[in-house]
């Protein structure tokens, strides 16, 4: 098992993230651990999909250290994840009559981590909670960090709060049953930590690629834990560094920097109404226009850009995106919803390993538009 400590200035001042294959089987001592003396019920929340898979498991690990435990079951699906759903989770909370020393467990995706995160950040005016990511994505991101949100017919993620979990279960032999699309989408998250975070977390995130098209998909158990916790590590340094994302930094090590990708990948949910790609593989094109417009402005050099370039290859096969009209790409870039002051940031790369952020105005209409574009003739070149 591999252990990372997450920092914070929220009270109490640190959590533990506990990486291993088969780490379920712990999840009641870890929660025994994290959760003061006198918590005695859980409210697990999941969905049916997840629930079938892991659900006994995490129960009976919750019950064998002594606690009372309740589920909930959510739908499956980034449109669930709104305020009628937080609704029904909060008369969940009410119902299996929690209180303040008791806890949820988040047992799924980055969905139910975020919706069962909020809805413990509300419930009771906040209660503790644990996350038990089972995807990729969850499990280098969105499980850590604090960031807990749900939707709004305006956007996603509009309505939210940062709370911090009390712990983080991170079985990576639950990655195993995920749809290869579901890896695909975690694996470009993970290059995208890689390609902002250092060139060693990249190298180590390229390499475990590399040698995956290799060896047989879904092996290589110790390598993959050991990558895992240097993620985690990285998205742990950036959050105590800068654990609201505040709006007035820009620098190499801001939390806005795991916005790589971003702008573009929001752009194409958003075109395509959130049907056609997932959100990791949207941010996989994403990187590559960043990278494209990196090296216009002179920042990134070209071998940069092609080591990029093939990192995203070996994630896996992206839905396509080149019957998609450029027009309606940039119009939607120009409503990102993460500008601030009404000017857009952009997340590019000096070289792999370090971001700079770059203010909108000074990537002029025309850079961006041959960069949306070689971007997808280099994404179509890799199919
Ligand atoms: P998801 O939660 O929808 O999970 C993807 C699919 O995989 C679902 O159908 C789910 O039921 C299924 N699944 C989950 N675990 C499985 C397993 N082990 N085996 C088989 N199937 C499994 O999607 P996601 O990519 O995990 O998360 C995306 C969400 O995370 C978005 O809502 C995004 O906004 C959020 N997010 C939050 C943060 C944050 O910091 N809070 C960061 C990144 C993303
Ligand atoms: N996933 C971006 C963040 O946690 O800030």
């Amino acid at each position: 098992m591999q252990r990372v400590t997450v920092k914070t200035a929220a009270r109490p001042s640190s959590y533990k993230v506990i990486i291993g294959a088969g780490a379920l089987s712990l999840l009641g001592e870890v929660a025994q651990g994290a959760l003061t003396v006198h918590a005695r019920r859980i409210a697990l929340i999941s969905n049916r999909k997840v629930f079938k898979l892991y659900g006994a498991q995490s129960a009976e690990a919750l019950r064998t250290a002594g606690f009372d435990v309740a589920h909930w079951l959510m739908n499956d699906g980034e449109r669930f994840k709104n305020l009628r759903t937080l609704k029904r989770a909060l008369a969940f909370l009410m119902s299996a009559r929690l209180e303040r020393s008791d806890a949820v467990v988040a047992l799924g995706g980055g969905v139910a981590g975020d919706l069962a995160g909020f809805a413990a950040a509300v419930y009771l005016r906040g209660i503790a909670f644990v996350q038990v990511p089972t995807t990729l994505l969850a499990q280098v991101d969105a499980s850590v960090g604090g960031k807990v949100a749900v939707n709004a017919d305006a956007g996603k993620n509009l309505i939210g709060a940062f709370h911090h979990p009390r712990a983080v279960v991170i079985d990576t032999d639950t990655i195993r049953t995920l749809p290869l699309r579901e890896l695909t989408a975690g694996w470009c998250e993970s290059v995208k930590q890689g390609a902002v975070g250092s060139k060693e977390l990249f190298d180590m995130t390229y390499n475990f690629l590399r040698r995956e098209a290799e060896d047989e998909k879904h092996a290589r158990v110790e390598s993959l834990e050991r990558l895992i916790a240097a993620q985690v590590a990285f998205k742990a340094s950036i959050v105590a560094g800068d654990e609201r994302e505040d709006v007035t930094r820009t620098d190499s090590r801001s939390r806005r920097i795991l916005n790589f990708g971003h702008t573009t990948a929001h752009a194409l949910e958003a075109a395509t109404r959130y049907r056609r790609f997932r959100h990791g593989e949207a941010v996989g094109y994403g990187m590559l226009v960043a990278g494209e417009i990196s090296k216009r402005l002179g920042l990134l050099d070209r071998s940069g850009l092609e080591l990029l370039s093939d990192a995203v290859a070996r994630c896996g096969r992206l839905p396509r995106a080149d019957d998609l009209s450029e027009d309606m790409i940039l119009g939607a870039i120009s409503l990102d919803k993460k500008s601030v002051g009404g000017h857009l940031k952009w997340v590019l790369l000096e070289r792999i390993g370090r971001a700079r952020v770059v203010d909108g105005r000074e990537i002029d209409k025309k850079l961006l538009r041959a960069s949306l574009r070689a971007a997808f003739e280099r994404a179509s070149k890799n199919k």
